[in-house]
Parts: C-alpha cells; structure tokens; sequence
C-alpha cells in the first residue's frame, strides 16, 4: 500500500481558551487509502490527544462523526483521503455552534427530532404478531429509514442558516418516514406538526440537503411529496 504526504488543516477551537477559531497544521505520511477518520486518529495519537472529535462506529452507522472536509460534509470514517487533492481542510459542521475543534453541539438538532414525535403511534388493535407491510407500501419509506441523524443535510440548509427555528431536513424527513409508513395511526397530528410556520413551507427546495446526505437519501424529493399531502388532506 502507497503512502502519501498530505497537510491537513484542521479549525480548532477551544471556547475555555481560545479567543475565536484558528487554522492548525499537521504534516504525515499516510496510505492512500485512508479516511479522514484514519488521519484525525493518528493526529490525536501520535501529535495531538486533545483534538477533539466524535466517532464511534467506524462503519457510517452512527452518524456521530459528520464534518465539512474541503467545502463538503462528509462521514469521515467512511471517506478516504484521496476524494481530495492537495491538502485536506478539516472543519466542523457549519451552520452549528463550536463546543470544541470539531465536535459541535446538536441539541437543537435533536430537540427539533423530538417536536416531529420520532416513534411509531398506533391507536388500531394490535394483532398476534407484527403488523404486515407490504413490499410497495414499504418501498415509499425505504430511503428514508436509513437516515443515520448525522446532522449534514441540516448543516447545508440555507433557509436553516436564514431561521435557526426551522424544523430542517432531517427532522422533516423523520416527520415524513412516520406520516408515509402505513403502520402508523398519527397521520393528521404529525401533519399539523409540520404544517407549522417553522416548519415544511421554509423547505425552498434548494437541494443542498441531497447533496450533502451521505447516504444518498432523496432529502427533497420526499419533503415536496410531504408539502403534497398536506395540500391534499386540507382539500
Ligand atoms: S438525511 Fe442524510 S444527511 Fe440528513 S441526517 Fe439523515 S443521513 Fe444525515
Ligand atoms: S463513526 Fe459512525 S458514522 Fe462515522
């Protein structure tokens, strides 16, 4: 396996110490296939332990380790060093505030999560085993299960930049896995949740959300199909 030098500038910020955000380089040599993980690791091992960062699955699952890497936000365990030319810009996500270097604060990420009732809700009997779906019923909300709440489609909203009271994608796009899944029987109370001055009207379909989305989720196409339904249930 080839190894290769590559500067890695990386945003640090330490809010106890520091008066804003500054630039820090390191230099090192490392297989080309590396992630960005693989380099923040050997940085906080063999250069610098109190860079801080969050991960933990290693594997694109848990979705703790999303950052912005020479413009884009990306998982770093599952992007290898050489997607980028050059040298490697390493910042947090934008659009949140810093708690320390590269690990940002997702409380109002996930408190907004919590305002679109994240769970299946069911009024009907509940039969012997599971409830059955079939496989096109379950085709509309295949996509969207997969979401892993990294935060990078919400960091990329322009119109969650503009009102940081704006529901934003991912808390949409859970919003929309519930209202499309037939098992569930909070049809009408999770659309008025959305239908919400901060809520999906703010979505000007601009589509940077699908662009940032590790996973390939079609972020706006299901939030217009949200905005359709709740046209048509008001009719
Ligand atoms: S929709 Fe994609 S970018 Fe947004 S939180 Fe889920 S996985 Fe991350
Ligand atoms: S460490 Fe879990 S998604 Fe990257």
């Amino acid at each position: 396996m080839s190894k290769e030098k590559r500067v890695v500038k990386i945003l640090r910020y330490d809010p106890a110490k520091d008066k804003k955000p500054y630039w820090a380089d390191f230099t090192g040599e490392f297989n080309s296939d590396s992630t960005i993980l693989d380099v923040l690791n050997e940085i906080h091992w063999k250069s610098d332990g109190t860079l801080a960062y969050r991960r933990s699955c290693r594997s694109g699952i848990c979705g703790s380790c999303a950052m912005n890497v020479n413009g884009q936000n990306i998982l770093a365990c599952e992007t290898p060093i050489h997607r980028f030319k050059g040298r490697i810009k390493i910042k947090p996500l934008p659009g949140f505030s810093i708690l320390k270097d590269l690990v940002v604060d997702m409380d109002l990420f996930f408190e907004k999560l919590k305002r679109v009732k994240p769970y299946m809700s069911i009024d009907k009997p509940l039969p012997d085993k599971e409830f059955s779906q079939s496989p096109d019923e379950f085709e509309y909300i295949r996509e969207s299960v997969t979401c892993i709440l990294c935060g990078a489609c919400t960091s990329s909203c322009p119109s969650l930049w503009a009102n940081k009271d704006y529901l934003g994608p991912a808390a949409l796009l859970k919003a929309y896995r519930f209202i499309f899944d037939t098992r569930d029987d909070a049809t009408n109370e999770r659309l008025d949740l959305v239908n919400d001055k901060n809520g999906i009207w703010r979505c000007h379909t601009i589509f940077n959300c699908m662009e940032a989305c590790p996973k390939n989720i079609k972020i706006t196409e299901y939030l217009s199909r949200l905005k359709v339904k709740i046209v048509e249930n008001s009719i």
